[in-house]
C-alpha cells in the first residue's frame, strides 16, 4: 500500500488525476471503476481540464461506477447517474455505450446485480478502481458488517451514511434507504486501486482503515491486502497518523 501525502484537497485531486490520466495514456482502452461523493469531484475537474487541452482522451475507455441508489431513476438529480453526467461524462468523450452504472430504476435486485457483475466480467475486469471512503470506512456502499461482501448486491444504508448523505437531499427522509453496490470482492479484483481521502473528519477512520486490523467492521481496511493500492490523502486526513506515514 502506497500512501501519497497531499497538501490539501486540490493537491490530492491533482495527484490522483495524474495516476488516472497516466493509466489512460498508457492503456487507452482502460476499464475504469469510478466513484461519486465529494472526494472525487476535484479529480474529475482536473481530468476535464487535461481532456480539453488534448492531453488525455477517454474515447476508448469503458467505465463502471461503484454504486447507485435503488429506486432513483437516471434523471433524478440525486442519482449517481445524474452526478456522473454532470461532473464528468457530460464533459469528456467516454462513449455513451461504454458507460456503466447499476440501474437504480430496476427494482429486481437479483437481476440487476447479476447483470452488472456479468457486464464487468465481459469487459475483462477493472484496470483501475477509484474510491472514496465513508466516515465509517465504507467503500462504494459496503457498510461495516460481519463479513466482507462479494459481488454486486443490494444494501440497506446505515443511519450514519443516510445522515452523511442527507446534505444532498431536501431532508434525511428523502435519502433512499437502499443502494446497489459493487461488492468488496468486485473492488479487490480491480488490478489497481486509487483511494482518495480528504479532511479532518476522516482522520480517525484513515488511521483505523490503513493502520488498524483488517476487519469487515471497517470495510476499507481490506485494501491493505491488495497488491497495488495508492492512498492519496491530504494533511488533514493524515493528521492522526503521526509517524506512521513518512
Ligand atoms: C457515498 C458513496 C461512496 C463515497 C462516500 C464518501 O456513500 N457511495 O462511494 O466514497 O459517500 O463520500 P464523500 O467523498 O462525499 O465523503
Amino acid at each position: 500500500m502506497k500512501i501519497i501525502r497531499a497538501k490539501d484537497y486540490n493537491d490530492m485531486s491533482r495527484k490522483a488525476a495524474n495516476i488516472i490520466s497516466a493509466q489512460v495514456i498508457l492503456k487507452p482502452d482502460s476499464v475504469l471503476g469510478l466513484a461519486t461523493g465529494s472526494s472525487p469531484i476535484g479529480i474529475y475537474e482536473q481530468l476535464i481540464k487535461w481532456y480539453n487541452k488534448g492531453d488525455v482522451d477517454f474515447g476508448a475507455c469503458t467505465t463502471f461506477n461503484l454504486d447507485e441508489y435503488r429506486g432513483l431513476t437516471a434523471d433524478h438529480d440525486q442519482s449517481y447517474h445524474y452526478f456522473m453526467h454532470k461532473n464528468f461524462f457530460g464533459r469528456v468523450n467516454v462513449p455513451k455505450e461504454r458507460i456503466n452504472l447499476p440501474d437504480g430504476a430496476q427494482m429486481d435486485a437479483e437481476k440487476e446485480c447479476q447483470r452488472y457483475d456479468t457486464a464487468i466480467r465481459a469487459a475483462g475486469g477493472i484496470d483501475l478502481q477509484l474510491l472514496g471512503m465513508g466516515l465509517n470506512g465504507h467503500i462504494g456502499f459496503n457498510e461495516p458488517a460481519e463479513y466482507f461482501s462479494k459481488g454486486t448486491h443490494c444494501v440497506d444504508l446505515t443511519e450514519s451514511t443516510i445522515e452523511a448523505n442527507k446534505r444532498f437531499f431536501a431532508s434525511a427522509d428523502d435519502v433512499p434507504r437502499q443502494a446497489y453496490t459493487m461488492g468488496v470482492q468486485t473492488i479487490m479484483l480491480a488490478r489497481r486501486i486509487v483511494i482518495v481521502v480528504s479532511g479532518e473528519n476522516k482522520a480517525e477512520v484513515v488511521r483505523e482503515a490503513f493502520f488498524g486490523p483488517v476487519t469487515p467492521r471497517v470495510p476499507a481496511s481490506i485494501l491493505q491486502l491488495h497488491t497495488d493500492v495508492s492512498v492519496v490523502a491530504d494533511e488533514a486526513a493524515l493528521s492522526l497518523c503521526g509517524d506512521l506515514v513518512p
